[in-house]
């Protein structure tokens, strides 16, 4: 084959797979010639064919850059509507048995927000890991007790301008992931019989929390793309006695969408102006699709009724189990107290390691990496619904993270859909776990964390046929 068309093959797989995304600068000539080691007029040739075939185009004294390809993408679901009043939350083992027939061997895992390992750096972890056994000795053994790891405090401290505003190391408190520093959080502002305002739909976990403590959840309409409406909230906390909001204002789990910063700063004032306080779950934030980390609520809270939660289960390894939360001086001793009054410490390990691994450097460009790989493959799963959905089929636009919330007509039920899929070992998340009042009967939730296999590609043709059948019935 000639040297330019295989140039033009190299440049053409990077766009493939995402690497050189829509609208992105492709290497200069010179700079590809040089690192093919091939001649500019060879780089030329092949960014003429690449032009010919429609991938890239020339921009006069800029470069050449990779075609926005028209897609025609499938319509959004629209602001939910879930009913004004507030109730218990009964999700009993329904969304444990989810986790179970996930981990089924040989199963598609298409229903938990879950990565392949082949995103994750183990290597670095695992190298991270050995080391900080070595530099602890016996100290690995003991108690770290709370607020926690001071290293990995302060490493959370260093990227927190990213967040929207600087962070102390001491205002940070080290949890057993995400998940437990909700709990906290929750338990330190509410207790139970209270009425927690939620985004619906919302994470299943957050409903679980709400669930142990025996709070109530009113759910608010939400905007697939924006977030929670601030309409429907002021009226909500006008109408009811709110303890709290838990908001996913970056990476909602399962829209997917990025509040705007402006929204959030008219959240933050909304709830100051009442007095309560906001629980904003921040665990996709680093996994955003745009130019640059939106901020977060907390960035623009004077009156510490922020509580930030985060952690590094979506980034670097659910299986550490390491997260943090940031509850502001009103809170903090109490979420302290509880924290040791629930689990003691967070192990003692994993935060070392994870402290580590951020010190060595790496954590930024891993980041850049699995942002690129996420917003491919959310591009192909959708393309994937649209080809193999129902007619009338709607899906979200996410900003980041690596889930879809896919509407299918009227008549369809998830639940059926996810017995079926699951006979053709695929597991998908059915719309009612995400709803304290079992809306979304219609509605399933898509994994896009796996690599795009043809395993994965057959998994969702099988899915679309299954609703296509169930569809016409
Ligand atoms: C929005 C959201 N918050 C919190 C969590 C829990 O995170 P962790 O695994 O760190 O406990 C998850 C996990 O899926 C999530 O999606």
């Amino acid at each position: 084959m000639e040297l330019y068309r295989q140039v033009a093959i190299e440049v053409k797989r990077l766009i493939e797979q995402g690497a050189l995304r829509a609208g992105e600068r492709v290497p200069s000539v010179r700079k590809l010639s040089r690192q093919q080691k091939v001649s500019v007029s060879t780089v030329l040739q092949a960014y003429l064919l690449l032009e010919n075939g429609g991938l890239i185009e020339a921009r006069p004294q800029s470069g050449y850059y990779v075609r926005t390809r028209a897609r025609a993408l499938p319509p959004e679901p629209v602001m939910s509507s879930p009913s004004g009043t507030a109730t218990s939350v009964e999700k009993g083992e329904l969304i444990v048995d989810l986790f179970k027939a996930e981990t089924t061997p040989g199963t598609v895992r298409l229903g938990c927000a879950y990565t392949g390992p082949s995103l994750f750096p183990v290597a670095g972890l695992n190298r991270a890991m050995v080391r900080v056994m070595k530099q602890l000795g016996d100290d690995a053994n003991s108690y770290e007790l709370p607020p926690g790891n001071l290293n990995l405090r302060r490493q959370i401290a260093r990227r927190s301008l990213e967040l929207g505003r600087s962070l102390d190391p001491n205002g940070i408190v080290i949890t057993v992931g995400g998940m437990e520093a909700l709990n906290l959080c929750l338990r330190a502002v509410a207790r139970a019989g209270d009425t927690v305002a939620i985004e619906s739909p919302t994470y299943f976990g957050i409903l679980q929390v709400l669930e142990s403590m025996g709070m109530k959840a009113l759910e608010i309409p939400t905007h697939p793309r924006e977030g929670i409406s601030l309409d429907a909230l002021a009226v909500a906390v006008r109408k009811n006695k709110i303890r709290a909001v838990i908001s996913m204002t970056n990476g909602h789990n399962p829209l997917g969408s990025y509040m705007p910063d402006e929204k959030k700063k008219q959240l933050v004032a909304l709830l100051a102006r009442v007095d309560v306080p906001l629980i904003e779950d921040d665990v996709y934030g680093d996994l955003y699709f745009g130019e640059r980390r939106p901020r977060t609520a907390w960035s623009y809270d004077r009156k510490g009724l922020v509580l930030l939660c985060s952690s590094f289960s979506k980034s670097l390894s659910p299986g550490y189990r390491v997260g943090w939360t940031v509850p502001g001086p009103r809170f903090q001793a109490r979420v302290e107290n509880l924290k040791f009054m629930s689990t003691i410490a967070t192990a003692t390990l994993p935060q070392a390691a994870v402290a580590e691994f951020l010190s060595d450097g790496g954590y930024e460009r891993h980041l850049r990496r699995i942002r690129r790989t996420l917003a491919t493959q959310v591009e192909l799963l959708t393309d994937g619904i649209q080809k193999h959905f129902p007619a009338g089929t709607r899906v979200t636009r996410p900003q980041g993270g690596f889930v879809v919330w896919v509407e299918m007509p009227r008549a369809l039920d998830a639940f059926e859909l996810r017995k079926r899929a699951l006979k053709e070992k695929i597991s998908i998340a059915p719309g009612p776990i995400f709803s304290a009042k079992e809306k979304y009967r219609n509605f399933i939730r898509l994994n896009c964390g796996l690599p795009w296999t043809s395993e994965v590609e057959r998994a969702v043709i099988t899915i679309g046929q299954l609703a296509r059948d169930m569809a016409k019935k």
